[in-house]
This record gives C-alpha cells, structure tokens and sequence, in this order.
C-alpha cells in the first residue's frame, strides 16, 4: 500500500510467475558506441550470435568503454539482470533513468508480427504491475514513467499506477491521436485514440517540461519591440475572479501611469495617473505581479487607455515578448498532426527500408516525449522496444538508451535493420 493508503487488488494479485514465463534473461545484443554520437546505426556491434538461441551474452564484452545506446533481448521485467554488463558500458539502468517508455501489448485480443495481445485480464494486469515495480526501481529521482495504453486497460493500470507511484506522482493522464480516420471495425465508436499515463518518480525532485518551442504560435505576438523582438501585451491584472483584495492584500496597491506616453511607475510621479487593479464591471481586482516585483521590471509595464463596459479608463499591461528558447505548455490532448499517427509509424518503418511490424509509435511523438521528459546526455529506457521508435528518437536527440525487446526475429529483422539504416 502506498503512503497515501491507496491500493486495489485483483484475483491472483500477486501470485508468482514461473521464471521465464514472459521471456528469457536479458542479453545485451548490439551496442552503439558513444563516439557514434546522434549518428546514424552502420557502427553498431550487433552479436554475432543469434539473440533466439543463444544463452550466453550476445555481445556484451564486443566493445568496451562507454556506449551511447544499447539493444537487449528479453524479458523487460528482469533488465536488471543485465545491469551490470550494462553498467560496463555506462549504461546501467537502476536508480539512474530519466524516462522509462512502456508500450506494453494493449492486450485488445489481437495477435501482430510476433506477438499475441490476450491475456486473461488479471493476469495482463499483475505482468503490467510487475514492470511498473521495475520501472520505479530503474528510475532516478528527477526521472519520470510513461505508460502506452488504450482505453481497454487504462483506467485499470491508473489504479495500479496511483499505488506504485503514489497518487500524488500523478502528472498527466493525455489523450494521444493515434487513428484520425477512426477505426470504423469498432463495435460501437470509431476509436482514434490512445492514453499515455505520466507518473513522478519523485513528485518533488521531478524534472519535466511541460512546453515546447514549436508549441509557441508567433500570431500571438504581434507587436513589434524598439530592438525589432514580437510581443503582445497581458494584462497585469489578474483574471481570475477567485483572487481580490480580500484573498490576496498583498497583491493591491496603486500604480502609477501616464496613458499618452505608456510610462509606469511604482511611486507616485508628476503627470502621472493613479491606478488600481479592477475588472471589466469596476469591482477591485489584484495585480499578477508584487509590488517588489513591479519595481524590478517596471520597463516591462505599458499604460494605456481601455475602452471597458463601463467606458474609458488607464490600465496597466506586460509587454511579453517572444524571446529566443521560449516555450509554451503543451495540451492534453495531443493530434495526429503534431505527432503522427500509426499509419505515419508504419510508412517511417517502410521508408527505412523495414517492413512487417504492425504496431510501430510514430518519431514525432517519441522524439517530444524524450524531449519533454529528459535533456542531453540522460538515460532512456524503454521495456517494450518493438520497430526500436525510441531507440531512434533517443539517438537523435543525443540521448544514452537501452531498449528491450522479447522477440528475437523483431530485434533482427526490424529493430536493428531500422537503426542501421540510421531512421527516416
Ligand atoms: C506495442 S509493441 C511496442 C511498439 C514500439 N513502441 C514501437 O514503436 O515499435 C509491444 C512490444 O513489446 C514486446 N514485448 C511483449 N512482452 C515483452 C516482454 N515481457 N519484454 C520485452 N518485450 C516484450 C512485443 O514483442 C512487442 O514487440
């Protein structure tokens, strides 16, 4: 039970699981070399055994010294077992990952290349709950856990979620465009969507972006600065009604400015007007902004004259400027447009030259995820590699990664072909 005494339970929970009953002990089967850098995959050292066979490492001691990624074969529930091997190549997992990716089988009943997605619901959801224990133990404080679902099994695995993580590590629960044409074979809707679930290692230590660059629209801003930089102008009052010179005093007290040349100033000055925050029906309203901090970035603030609902009067404004590296929060609900879709995915693996792999994440949307959730450098893991997406965003993006996968014919035959062929 977690510390907020939350837990649920269902028939069979915790009932052990036969050794190797979801695969065999990791083995590390290729290497990217740190020097490779974000560069495309001809310097991988892939094993020169097979992965299906083989019980001995397939290329664990092929290079020694740092490596920048990592492709295992085998159950991603025990990724432990090859910590150390990993650990020889700067890579070990435990207690030092910023992003753990899960895109388990959605277990929809289907069957794919190389994998079959019906397991009795509460078995699927105790092999669920025993790679969520594994990923909180891979992860680092400031590390965060995304967990690939529909809407078959989510809502389950938020319960178990909640208790693993806590019910205060929850950071989002999005809501991923993943068909946007529908699937029309559905009994009932047409579903477009999946849910991507974000947990907190460590609700207080957590380091995630919430925003990107791309996500800031330039419409937004247009004024344009005396050093040629587009801004708009916020109003320095704060817009929100549940905030008023009774809940917060502090944040009421009178500005000064002069409409003609927009001049503000904190203490009273000649020509200029006396201001107090109001809303547009004239009842008392608060600044965003202390009067400590008004007076630090008093050239920020513009006054001008408004034309309310009840007629002209002075108001003051935040010249908010669009300046280089500024981002903007993402929504919750991520489309297709932003961040592919699954028919994207599946044309990335044929433009890489690799084809029969149903269920491939599109780039777009694992390069934001790797972006949102770590930075240069960090540790990505992701327990069910698949087609490798994240292997490749990672890569990309200048990250160290391990990625897992339990068939050997997808690691040989889509997997490492895709990373050789350096992506799309
Ligand atoms: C939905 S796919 C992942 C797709 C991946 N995100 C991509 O972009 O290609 C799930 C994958 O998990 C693999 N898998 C299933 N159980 C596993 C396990 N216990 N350990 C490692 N991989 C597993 C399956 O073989 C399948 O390739």
């Amino acid at each position: 039970m977690n510390p907020a005494g939350f837990s649920v339970t269902w028939p069979g929970r915790g009932e052990p699981v036969p050794p190797g009953a979801h695969g065999p002990s990791p083995q590390i089967y290729a290497l990217v070399p740190a020097s490779a850098g974000g560069s495309a995959g001809p310097t991988i050292t892939a094993g020169s055994s097979d992965p299906a066979g083989s019980a001995a490492p397939a290329c664990a001691s092929a290079t020694t010294g740092s490596a920048a990624g990592a492709v295992l074969v085998g159950d991603g529930a025990r990724i432990a077992e090859a910590h150390p091997a990993l650990q020889t190549h700067g890579l070990g997992p435990v207690g030092a990952t910023q992003l753990v990716y899960l895109d388990p089988p959605y277990n929809r009943g289907g069957s794919f290349d190389g994998y079959h997605d019906n397991m009795p619901r509460h078995e699927w959801l105790g092999y669920i709950e025993a790679r969520l224990l594994v990923a909180r133990d891979l992860l680092a404080d400031t590390g965060t856990v995304w967990v690939h679902l529909d809407d078959a099994e989510a809502h389950r695995v938020r319960c178990v979620l909640d208790e693993v993580f806590g019910v205060e590590a929850f950071i989002a629960d999005l809501t991923v465009e993943s068909n946007p044409k529908g699937r029309q074979l559905d009994r009932f809707f047409a579903g477009s969507h999946d849910r991507l679930m974000v947990y907190a290692r460590n609700p207080e230590k957590v380091a995630l972006v919430g925003g990107i660059a791309a996500a800031v629209d330039p419409s937004d801003f247009p004024h344009v600065d005396s050093d040629g930089v587009n801004y708009r102008l916020l109003p320095l009052r704060n817009t929100n009604k549940r905030f008023n010179p009774r809940t917060t005093p502090t944040m009421s007290y009178p500005l000064h400015g002069d409409p003609d040349t927009g001049a503000v100033s904190v203490d009273p000055a000649p020509g200029m007007v006396e201001i107090l925050p109001v809303f547009g029906d004239l009842t008392p309203a608060v600044w965003r902004w202390s009067r400590d901090r008004a007076r630090e970035r008093v050239d920020e603030l513009v006054c001008r004259t408004v034309r309310g609902r009840s007629g002209p009067r002075v108001d003051i404004y935040q010249r908010d400027r669009h300046e280089a590296g500024r981002i903007k929060k993402l929504k919750s609900i991520w489309l297709s447009q932003e961040v592919g879709s699954t028919d994207t995915a599946r044309a990335e693996l044929r433009a890489a030259g690799v084809d029969g792999f149903r269920t491939p994440k599109p780039e777009a949307l694992m390069r934001r995820i790797v972006e949102l959730a770590t930075g240069p450098g960090d540790l990505v893991v992701d327990l069910f590699a698949g087609s490798g997406t994240t292997a490749v965003a990672a890569r990309d993006l200048g990250r160290r990664w391990v990625v897992i996968e339990r068939n050997p014919d997808t690691v040989r035959n889509v997997l490492l072909p895709r990373l050789t062929a350096g992506g799309t």
